[in-house]
């Protein structure tokens, strides 16, 4: 197990999501807590996880599930205390498990007190200039500044209206109207974040995932902005290898509001602010930016140290497709002296147990519903999530997992209308059913209340009936479960450094399939959809673990083994 002082331990580190609404729930209201995670730790060591990532859980009025945040150096009632939080980090440390918190600093809530202070304090104060007010167009003010869109959907400008009753200025907004955007040009709001940090840091966090790691400085003048109405957001095809909808959050020939230079001005900032603190700590960019060599400059020398692989998570499961992207990544981020990073699932994506079955293009974020077209089959889904784990846990370079994927988790498609919660569902008249299928509680024990997540069987958002041979109690100590494949991939990695590694490609062995050595072990993924026979060679390999059907010879559809290396 990696140590607290190992030296830039996010170098290969697996990093493990919570998102502490649906981890574990101690006090029993349906909304997961701080004590339910720290209650749950020994699980994570268990799986040999080398860090948490928390999605926030700092104070907010959660229009946006917490990345609203009204106060960002305290902890949301919800999910317990600030006293709540240190012993978290204490039980974590104790468990060789580091701590990465969700930093949110593209907008505040509007519950802010900044927020509150720049509506009461009018035009042209100090106050507003915290924000991104502006005066409407048009004669009377009544047209919004420009043309942005919100990424939930709809205008990214709202009007306010005055103390005494007349419309007023207009904020911007890239996501919820509850979630105004700072104006990063502001030193104030520099100065204020890096106190934000440094608070956490005294309270010795690890690091931050820092949301929206594209969006914080805006091109000068706010020019209009259209973004094309299809194609070429992540270069190679969308997840099913055609040409892909627009995603809204990625950066697309020249967005006005993603990936402009001046956002790295702040993390050649904070990263100096990191290295106030002893011992390696990390930042990692939420940045969907395109192609992967403009996504590497968010973690040069002097920047972050990871940025999550976006382009890897939309590659469909086809094996030209991923080599493409492998190389592609190792490529990019090596050149930077930077690790790749690879992630497969998280709270914004439909999970990949159900994204990899899907038969129609879904764009990030948009989730899917009982009406979505193109509905995956479910065992096809996990057969494939398995298949696509076991080859991600064997590259080199730092693996992000999202709670619940190691037990195979599917999304949950058929949440009822009224349950659901994402400002992307009533941003858009329910069009978009959003992310909430993603976000459901998840299963510890197959037959208590709430499966476990808590004891009164209360849930934030309903969990399926059907979800009983998904807990982990069923799963732990079960030859052949997604949770047994996952903590011997865990072990394996870490008992044989392939997080350190370097790749090999193999090649020959079959159009469906992606092969390649990694130190002292041989991975093959049949990404195709019949059998095939591996080379003499191979055959007969020392067999580490398998995803699926292997006789030692052949390998069966949609599966990953890992051999010994000879
Ligand atoms: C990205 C986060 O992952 C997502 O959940 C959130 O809605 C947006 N950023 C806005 O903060």
């Amino acid at each position: 197990m990696t140590t607290p002082t190992s030296p830039e331990w996010w170098r290969s580190a697996v990093i493990y999501q919570i998102y502490p609404r649906s981890f574990a729930d101690a006090n029993g209201d349906g909304m997961g807590d701080l004590p339910g995670i720290t209650s749950r730790l020994r699980s994570l060591a268990d799986l040999g996880v080398d860090a948490i990532w928390l999605s926030p859980f700092m104070t907010s009025p959660q229009k946006d599930a917490g990345y609203d945040v009204a106060d960002y150096c305290d902890v949301d009632p919800l999910f317990g205390t600030l006293d709540d939080f240190d012993t978290m980090t204490t039980e974590a440390h104790a468990r060789g498990i580091r701590v990465i918190v969700d930093l949110v600093p593209n907008h505040s809530s509007d519950a802010h007190p900044w927020f509150q202070a720049a509506l009461a304090a009018g035009p042209g104060s100090p106050e507003r200039a915290h924000y991104m007010f502006r005066d409407g167009k048009g004669e009377n003010g009544d047209l919004p500044p420009n043309n942005w869109q919100s990424v939930f959907g709809g205008p990214a400008w709202s009007r306010i209206t005055n103390p005494d009753g007349t419309p007023g200025q207009w904020y911007l907004h890239l996501f919820d109207s509850s979630q105004p955007d700072f104006d990063w040009t502001n030193e104030d709001v520099r100065e204020m974040f890096r106190g934000v940090l440094r608070f956490w840091l005294d309270r010795g966090v690890d690091g931050f995932r820092v949301d929206v790691a594209h969006g914080m400085i805006k091109a000068d003048g706010l020019p209009d902005y259209t973004p094309p109405a299809e194609g070429g957001s992540m270069g190679g095809g969308g997840p099913l290898g055609l040409e892909p909808e627009i995603d809204d959050m990625t950066e697309v020939d020249g967005a006005p509001y993603w990936g402009q230079e001046g956002v790295h001005d702040i993390y050649r900032d904070w990263h100096r602010v990191l290295e106030e603190y002893e011992g390696d700590r990390v930042l990692c960019a939420e940045a969907w930016v395109d192609p992967l060599s403009k996504m590497a400059k968010w973690v040069r020398p002097d920047e972050m140290q990871q940025a999550f692989n976006f382009p890897y998570l939309e590659t469909p499961w086809e094996a030209s497709a991923l080599r493409a992207v492998i190389d592609e990544s190792l490529e990019a981020f090596s050149a930077v002296g930077a690790p790749s990073t690879w992630v497969l699932s998280n709270h914004d994506v439909v999970r990949h147990a159900s994204r990899l079955a899907l038969t129609a293009e879904n764009p990030q974020g948009h989730g899917i519903g009982p009406k979505s077209p193109g509905q995956p089959v479910r065992e096809v889904g996990l057969q494939r999530a398995r298949a696509a784990s076991a080859l991600m846990l064997a590259l080199p370079g730092g693996a992000y997992i999202y709670q619940g994927e190691e037990l195979g988790l599917p999304e949950v498609i058929d949440l009822p209308d009224d349950a659901r919660q994402d400002p992307t569902w009533f941003r858009t008249n329910g069009e978009r059913y959003g992310r909430d299928g993603c976000r459901v509680p998840i299963p510890w024990e197959s037959n208590a209340p709430a499966y476990g997540f808590n004891s009164t069987g209360a849930a934030w958002l309903p969990q399926p009936d059907d979800w009983a041979p998904y807990a982990r109690a069923a799963q732990v100590g079960v030859a052949g479960s997604t949770l047994e494949l996952y903590r011997e991939a865990l072990r394996v990695r870490r008992s044989e450094s392939l997080g350190l590694g370097s790749i090999e490609w193999i090649d020959g062995i079959g159009d469906d399939v992606i092969a390649f050595t990694n130190g002292t072990v041989t991975v093959v993924a049949n990404a195709g959809s019949t059998d095939v026979a591996l080379p003499e060679k191979l055959a007969g390999a020392q067999l580490i673990l398998s995803s699926g059907a292997f006789d030692g010879a052949t390998l069966g559809a949609d599966t990953t083994v890992w051999l010994r290396s000879a």
